[in-house]
């Protein structure tokens, strides 16, 4: 049997299969559709300080290749989720990344510093796709402002890998991979989901309550996959900073094109609201396809495309 097994900064997953924030609540709400013991990690929901009712509704629309939200990150809060998630989360059958977000740099420190003593939380993705309140301006779209929360945030979690979810709604998705390394970040994930929006025709309004929101699912999968293989050769390969890839994933196929391009780890999310087992699909697929190919490691393939003009690697592998 291939090796599946994949190093996130010193965390060890038994495989690359991750769930995508969000998509999957905050722990065992999709235990009877699909096997979570044998994902890589879970992924919870983003958590904040305070608990959050998020936007009216109509929050979801669906589009012909994916989908549009506009949850505007409701969830439970930091108390809640202590109390009433972490015992249930003790209990889940594979590694736990806890998903956070916030509206300050003391929110998002606060929660975090929660996290760094918690046995349950095997690492941090930090969710960066959010205003903050002071000026409105997004944290993950700000070279600058993203160096210095990340660098605030990793002071708080000594002694757990730190993810940074990057947004995928800015000019150059580099300068922040870049910033976000330079602040601390041990591993990367991207990306979220891209601005958009969807009108009807008949009342002449926005579908999405919000205006706005994010588009996922596979309308985003061969942008994401660019933005992956971008931020793997220009930064990424040079730092030795792993990569989570995600964005439209529905197939072991999509998945090994993710791991070719540069992921270390792969995420699902909209794919599950077609089909809960798809990451469980994904683990066969994925260890089928090294078999036939004879690759004895999965993280042999990763970064492995052959660019034009590339020197060919040197692996006996193809
Ligand atoms: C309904 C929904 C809710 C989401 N909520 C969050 C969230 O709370 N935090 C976060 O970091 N990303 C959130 N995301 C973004 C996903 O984690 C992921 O980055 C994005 O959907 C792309 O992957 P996909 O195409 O496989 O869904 C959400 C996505 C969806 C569809």
């Amino acid at each position: 049997m291939p090796d599946l097994s994949i190093n996130l900064a010193g965390l060890k997953l038994a495989n690359p299969t991750m769930t995508c924030s969000g998509t999957c609540g905050y722990a065992f709400e999709y235990a009877d559709f699909m096997d979570l013991s044998q994902l890589g990690a879970f992924v919870t929901k983003s958590i904040t300080r305070e608990e959050r009712r998020g936007n009216e509704p109509t929050r979801i629309v669906e589009t012909r290749a994916g989908m549009l939200n506009a949850i505007g990150l409701a969830n439970v809060g930091l108390k809640r989720f202590l109390d009433e998630k972490v015992p249930q989360l003790r209990k889940m059958p594979c590694p736990v990344i806890v998903n956070v977000a916030g509206h300050s740099f003391d929110e998002y420190t606060e929660t975090v510093a929660a996290m760094n003593g918690l046995d349950c939380a095997a690492g941090v993705e930090l969710n960066v796709s959010c205003p903050n309140v002071k000026d409105g301006l997004t944290f993950g779209t700000h070279p600058g402002r993203l160096k210095e929360l990340v660098a605030e945030v990793k002071k708080v979690l000594p002694s757990k890998p730190l993810i940074v979810k990057l947004s995928p709604n800015v000019e150059d998705i580099t300068v922040t991979a870049k910033a976000a390394i330079e602040g601390g970040a041990d591993v990367l994930s991207l990306v979220n989901t891209f601005t958009a929006m969807a009108i009807d025709i008949h009342k002449k309004r926005p579908r999405l309550a919000n205006v706005t929101g994010g588009l996922s699912g596979p309308a985003i999968k061969p942008i994401a996959l660019h933005l992956v293989s971008r931020v793997y050769r220009t930064v990424a390969k040079h730092t030795g900073t792993p990569l989570i890839g995600m964005g439209g994933v529905q197939t072991w196929q999509d998945a090994a094109e993710f791991v070719l391009a540069g992921a270390t780890g792969v995420s699902i999310g909209t794919a599950l609201f077609v089909d809960p087992a798809t990451p469980n699909k994904v683990v066969t697929g994925l260890s089928d396809y090294l078999q036939k190919q004879g690759i004895e490691r999965l993280t042999d393939l990763v970064g492995a495309l052959q660019m034009p003009g590339d020197e060919p690697r040197k692996t006996p592998y193809p």
